[in-house]
């Protein structure tokens, strides 16, 4: 089958940029993403490119060059199923929040509606391409709604997890490190591959069953969180003794059989996929009665929780043991640099326990906006909506968030922030003035100097 057409379900941080670059490498393919959230696909639409609902570096370009092409954003779902041959589904798959599995089982809700919308649209054959992170076994769920349709279609179901990382999504969708297509059919997973060969070697597309495809990806994730907990664990026993974490990962990381990457100690990981995906693998096990994998890798969950909780203890314990009326400035607000994504992002939680401390926060993020920000709080559900607002407030300007805190607490690496004129901050604060430097950003020495008192991890 010669693909002319495909569909993407979900235009989020995967389906979006994948999509994006699949239709610049593939002029000739005809590529529709399409969301039913109205407003997300009128942003992806918007004349001006600064309003894309995902800021990711490189991807406005692509954007521009594609869109109206053979680019195109609708909500037009039922249209873009119907004439397409190849349909990905990108949609989101969050922690369970309610029956069984709460807070660890993947909600398939949204998966399971895009295959029976598929069921019920398709009038002709279809290759249906898992790319959300999923629960091993998913394919089997999607090819059970698909097959009993009662109709003659034939429709063959692949796994083509995404390995892309925020931030970096383009440069990891152009030059990945491998691409993994799962699938029973060989003429499918043939199909999808010719559309990835138009600019991956094929000797970096790996072909396996839909099973082993479904749990490489949960594994990659949980190996890649495993190694920063590890490093953070570190990073406690590193305060308690005269190391420094910084040292210790680089001396490690040199041993080829370690590597260097995943080894920066932090306030803790955040993001879409390290947690969900962790509880889906220690689920999936508790279900087949393996207690000990499942234990062994809820560790690491426990271990972050633990060192974003270690992060807000050590302000209050600095701050003679109490925030209360204290005003707290927030250098930082997505799980890392170079997103907007907030999803799980450490600063959510270290400012809920200082909420509950009684502080006054001040944040500043040069890429996440104030109702975002107020979004995330008010979902945590700890305390009335109007407290939220009350004590967080958002500025601009990063000099004027900071200003008269008692401390500085930086959440994410930023690149920005290590340029700041910290002699003109210190000037504005409260004295003493406190630096916590969750990212291990600034120089210790520096601030030192400029009059700080600055507390980062491990070191
Ligand atoms: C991750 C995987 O890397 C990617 O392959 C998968 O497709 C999706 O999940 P992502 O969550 O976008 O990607 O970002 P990643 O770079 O993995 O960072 C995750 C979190 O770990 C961030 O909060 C980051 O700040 C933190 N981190 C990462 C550290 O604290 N230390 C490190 O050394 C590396
Ligand atoms: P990810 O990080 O996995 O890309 P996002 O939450 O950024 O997750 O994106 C998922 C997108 O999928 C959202 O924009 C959501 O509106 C969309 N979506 C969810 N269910 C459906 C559906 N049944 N049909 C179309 N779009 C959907």
């Amino acid at each position: 089958m010669k693909i002319k057409n495909i569909c993407c379900i979900g235009a989020g941080y995967v389906g979006g940029p994948t999509m994006a670059v699949i239709a610049l490498k593939n002029p000739d393919i005809k590529v529709t993403i399409v969301d039913i959230n109205e407003a997300r696909i009128a942003a992806w639409n918007d004349t001006d490119l600064s309003k894309l609902p995902i800021y990711e570096p490189g991807l406005a370009e692509i954007v521009e060059k594609t869109r109206g092409k053979n680019l195109f954003f609708s909500t037009d779902v039922n249209a873009a199923i119907t004439e397409s041959e190849m349909i990905f589904i990108s949609v989101n798959t969050p922690t369970k929040t309610y029956g069984k599995g709460k807070g660890m089982a993947a909600d398939l809700k949204y998966v399971e509606l895009c295959a029976r919308n598929i069921a019920e649209i398709a009038t002709t054959d279809k290759i249906v391409v898992e790319k959300s992170t999923l629960p091993v076994r998913t394919a089997q769920a999607i090819k059970s709604i698909l097959h009993n349709t009662g109709n003659d279609i034939n429709f063959e179901i692949l796994s083509n997890p995404e390995f892309l990382a925020e931030g970096t999504a383009i440069d990891d969708l152009l030059n990945p490190d491998r691409v993994l297509i799962g699938g029973d059919s060989e003429k499918a997973i043939d199909c999808l591959a010719h559309v990835y060969s138009s600019w991956v070697a094929e000797d970096k597309i790996l072909k396996t069953n839909v099973w082993s495809s479904e749990l490489s990806k949960l594994t990659a994730n949980a190996f890649l969180a495993q190694r920063v907990s590890s490093i953070n664990a570190i990073s406690e026993l590193c305060e308690h003794t005269e190391a420094n974490v910084n040292e210790v990962a680089k001396a490690i990381g040199m041993d080829s059989r370690i590597g260097p990457k995943f080894l920066k100690a932090s306030v803790g990981f955040g993001g879409s996929c390290f947690q969900k995906d962790i509880l889906n693998l220690v689920y999936i096990a508790r279900s087949y009665n393996l207690n000990e994998v499942a234990n062994y890798w809820e560790q690491v969950i426990i271990m972050n929780d633990y060192q974003k909780r270690r992060f807000s203890d050590q302000i209050v314990r600095t701050l003679y043991n109490t925030v209360s009326g204290k005003k707290i400035g927030i250098l930082g607000w997505a799980f890392k640099k170079d997103t907007n994504d907030t999803r799980e992002s450490a600063a959510i939680y270290v400012t809920d326990q200082l909420l509950n401390e009684q502080a006054n926060i001040s944040v500043y993020d040069p890429k996440v906006s104030e109702a975002k920000i107020q979004t995330d709080l008010n979902n945590l559900n700890t305390r009335p909506a109007i407290e939220n607002q009350e004590n967080v407030s958002y500025n601009d300007s990063a000099y004027d968030a900071l200003k008269d805190t008692h401390a500085v607490a930086i959440l994410t690496e930023w690149d920005e922030f290590k340029t700041y004129d910290w002699e003109k901050i210190y000037a504005q604060m409260k004295k003493p003035a406190f630096i916590f430097d969750g990212r291990n950003l600034l120089d210790k020495s520096k601030m030192n100097k400029i009059g700080f008192e600055y507390y980062s991890i491990g070191q």
